[in-house]
């Protein structure tokens, strides 16, 4: 056998500790196959895995779960995916966010469908190559759908490795060397429940604040813990502070409970998503913030503001009521009654100011609140 350098040893080290643990202490998700099934032959789903991987992108596992079930109860395969209408998809999604990933997931369902004979493919290129499929995504996949040694790097596994070998270099400037020892201690064996395992540890025990060190299986390896405070890796780069910009947002009620609805452009920001009228806000600039640019002359009066963080930004919107009797509906508009409301395609922006003006008309039926809050790492 050749020899080993201390840092292979104690690299070889990781993995059977970690995946002892993960025996153990693995979380129940409904996408995934258990460590004891798993060994006894039980495959993945590589659509479940895609799903959940494309969803869980951000966003927590526990806004994803209830969002994960309606879209399998839903659409169970890839190839019933395909044959969904792209509307019935976005309207599936609203709530979760960054709505360009639906869009492509309905586009990346078609490939599979169409292009792969309803196949996913089976290595990290093939599934790079997919719309909608990053880097980390197809490792993913990869390593949890086809059991193969792909480093899986997400926000989790990003402070479980920094921490594990002390990398003080800050982040973004250290993803290579992270992606690097991910490399290095992932085994040959079981890649797809180490990959899984790393991301429970950073879920539940290497966490943002507070480690448990005690509780870790890896405690005995870890740099960061011997150099005294592992809370303080990764380090970040300072971030740009997000813009606030503001405009306002126009709920016209009907008689009957009808609130009027638009289409947002098909490209940019929410494309393609439903909304109330707004002011022409956009990420790099306010839209006016009173009733002038509201969609028709009215009685609109002021019911409160409501505030929305985007990725490189942060939205208030100040909000206008007017209840009107017939209800005149401007070109390309239409009114959507009290029982269609919550199945509308509206991003959570538009449903805070709906229910500003009109307190809970969007709630029910939905997955619940905060489902698109972004990950804490
Ligand atoms: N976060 C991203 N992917 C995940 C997965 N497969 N299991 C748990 N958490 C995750």
């Amino acid at each position: 056998m050749p020899a080993q350098s201390d840092s292979s040893r104690a690299a070889a080290r990781v993995a059977p500790a970690l995946l002892a643990w993960y025996d153990r202490h693995h979380r129940e998700l409904p996408w995934r196959i258990p460590p004891r099934q798993r060994r006894q032959g039980a495959a993945p789903d590589p659509y479940r895995i895609w799903l959940s991987e494309i969803m869980l992108q951000q966003t927590t596992v526990a806004a994803v779960k209830p969002y994960f079930q309606a879209f399998t109860d839903r659409w169970p395969t890839v190839a019933a995916l395909a044959a969904a209408d792209v509307d019935d998809v976005m309207k599936a999604w609203a709530g979760l966010g960054y709505y360009s990933r639906a869009r492509n997931l309905k586009k990346c369902a078609d490939t599979i469908a169409n292009a792969h004979g309803g196949a996913f493919p089976r290595t990290a290129d093939g599934l790079r190559a997919l719309p909608g499929v990053g880097p980390y995504t197809a490792a993913a996949i990869a390593a949890i759908a086809f059991d193969l040694p792909e480093p899986v790097v997400d926000g989790n596994v990003e402070r479980v490795v920094a921490r594990l070998y002390a990398i003080e270099t800050p982040l973004p400037a250290a993803k290579a060397e992270i992606r690097a020892r991910t490399a290095e201690i992932t085994p040959q064996e079981r890649p797809g429940d180490f990959a899984q395992a790393m991301m429970d540890l950073g879920a539940t025990i290497c966490t943002p604040r507070r480690p448990n060190c005690m509780l870790c299986p890896l405690n005995g390896s870890c740099l960061g813990l011997a150099q005294g405070d592992p809370e303080l890796l990764p380090v970040k780069a300072a971030r740009a502070e997000r813009p606030l910009r503001r405009g306002a947002a126009f709920v016209a009620v009907r008689a009957d409970g009808a609130v009027l609805l638009r289409k947002r452009p098909q490209r940019g920001l929410l494309a393609g998503m439903a909304e109330v009228p707004t002011s022409g806000w956009s990420a790099r600039a306010d839209g006016g913030a009173d009733a002038s640019a509201a969609p028709f002359s009215a009685d609109w009066r002021r019911t409160g503001s409501v505030g929305h963080v985007f990725t490189h930004f942060s939205l208030e919107l100040a909000v206008y009521r007017a209840d009107v009797a017939g209800g005149e509906t401007p070109p390309g508009h239409w009114w959507s009654a009290p029982a269609t409301l919550a199945g509308e395609a509206l991003p959570t922006v538009f449903r805070k100011a709906i229910e500003a003006a009109i307190p809970d008309a969007t709630r029910r039926r939905r997955p619940g609140p905060g489902a698109g809050r972004r990950k804490a790492a």
